[in-house]
């Protein structure tokens, strides 16, 4: 296996973007890390890209040829692959885009994602994304993400004593990193206060728990980390990439307050990484509601299980806290584009790992993990980037 690294990074604004097409979101963000790494279309050997539910979305599919074609590389006939895996389509872009430059046998990959969400309205969105959750076990019966993380949320409070100002303090932390990204969705700070009187969406989570209804893309150039020099002086290596799963539905796990995919795919990259939670300076979780970030902090290894709550109200993990966990904004307050959120998550901490994040800038970041839940944990990719 060869070392890889990332070599260019773009991505386009998240939010309702009514005025931009898939096809030229995708371009959008595909040619800003093509300009970035400062490679030529001729030299891509293959494209990876994450879309959850275009099908759905936007009644396309065939979504990597297409992308291909709207990225203007049709006649270079490179292969092109659309990779899903619900909400972690983007990570797990991402994965197979490294083990192919890993490999050998891919030198240049482009690795990109992207949703268009907001094409549809409320109701289709709800729907379409519970077709990520058991059909037969779950979604049969009503039960929809919000009430899925509802359930975990209260079980969470029932065993660990994590309380309504602990989840809502999550929200805030990351409105506040999202107020300080161009790309975010919401560029607005919240109070502890608006997002406990916010509508009620699934007791006990409310509007401002919850992730966003989202369009937008992401991209990603990868090389072999031998060559990464030629192209960039602030190449960020890939030094561990892990994924796993478990059941789709909730009632078949020992607890739901653990997500074991989680716990397996970050002992995979810990370990390809020789690295600890510990030497993790800045990361991106999968806070699709704000009780998953709690777990997500625990299952990371970065607190004890239980301990994700407290670990809010000790700021561990604001901009200038011992380990800062989502300094874009999260998917709460940069947005949830599905298909494009792993990879965009891998971006924050690219930015980061070469000191471009600007006032938002983790100081001394070396080393960042990147965490992609796909529905509520049934898959999961993590990845631990260092920069070289
Ligand atoms: N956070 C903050 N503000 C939000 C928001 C969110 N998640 N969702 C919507 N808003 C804002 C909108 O910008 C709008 O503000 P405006 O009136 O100032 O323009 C207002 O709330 C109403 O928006 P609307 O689109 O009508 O909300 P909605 O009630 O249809 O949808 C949710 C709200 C929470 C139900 C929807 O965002 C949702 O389903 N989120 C979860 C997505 C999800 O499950 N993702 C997969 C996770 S596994």
């Amino acid at each position: 296996m060869r070392d890889v690294a990332i070599i260019g990074i773009g991505i386009t604004k998240f939010g309702e973007l009514w005025d931009k097409s898939f096809r030229q979101l995708i371009a959008e963000a595909g040619s800003k890390a093509i300009i970035d790494a400062g490679i030529e279309g001729k030299e891509i050997d293959a494209i990876y890209v994450g879309s959850m539910s275009a099908g759905r979305f936007i009644g396309q599919e065939h979504v990597g040829a297409l992308v291909a074609d709207s990225s203007g590389f049709a006649h270079l006939h490179i292969p092109a692959i659309r990779v899903e895996s619900a909400c972690a389509s983007g990570g797990l872009a991402l994965r197979q885009g490294y083990l192919s430059v890993a490999s050998g046998m891919n030198d240049i990959v482009v690795v990109g994602g992207i949703e268009k969400m907001s094409d549809v309205g409320g109701t289709a969105a709800t729907e379409t994304l519970a077709t990520a959750a058991d059909q037969e076990w779950e979604a049969f019966f009503g039960a929809t993400f919000p009430g899925i993380y509802a359930m975990i949320a209260t079980k969470h409070m029932h065993d660990y004593g994590t309380t309504r100002e602990q989840l809502a303090q999550v929200a805030v932390k990351n409105h506040a990193n999202g107020a300080l990204n161009p790309n975010a969705q919401f560029r607005r700070e919240i109070s502890l206060d608006t997002v406990i009187k916010a509508p009620p969406v699934a007791q006990p989570l409310g509007l401002l728990d919850c992730s966003p209804v989202s369009d937008g893309a992401a991209s990603l150039i990868l090389c072999p980390a031998e060559k990464a020099k030629k192209y960039t002086d602030k190449p960020v290596k890939i030094i561990g990439s892990g994924q796993a799963s478990d059941t789709l539905a909730l009632h078949a796990r020992d607890s739901i307050c653990t997500f074991n995919s989680t716990v397996y795919a970050a002992r995979m990259a810990y370990k390809q990484a020789k690295k600890t939670p510990k030497d993790i300076d800045v990361a991106e979780v999968h806070d699709c509601f704000t009780i998953a970030e709690i777990i997500a902090i625990e299952d990371l290894g970065f607190v004890e299980k239980g301990e994700g709550g407290k670990a809010i109200d000790n700021n561990i993990t604001t901009l200038d806290g011992s380990l800062p966990v989502n300094t874009s904004g999260g998917l709460k307050a940069k947005g949830h584009p599905v298909g494009a959120t792993g990879v965009a998550q891998v971006v924050e901490i690219v930015t980061q790992l070469r000191g471009e994040a600007e006032k938002r800038q983790v100081k001394d970041a070396t080393i960042g993990l990147a965490h992609n839940v796909g529905g509520c944990g049934a898959s999961c990719i993590v990845h631990i980037l260092e920069a070289m």
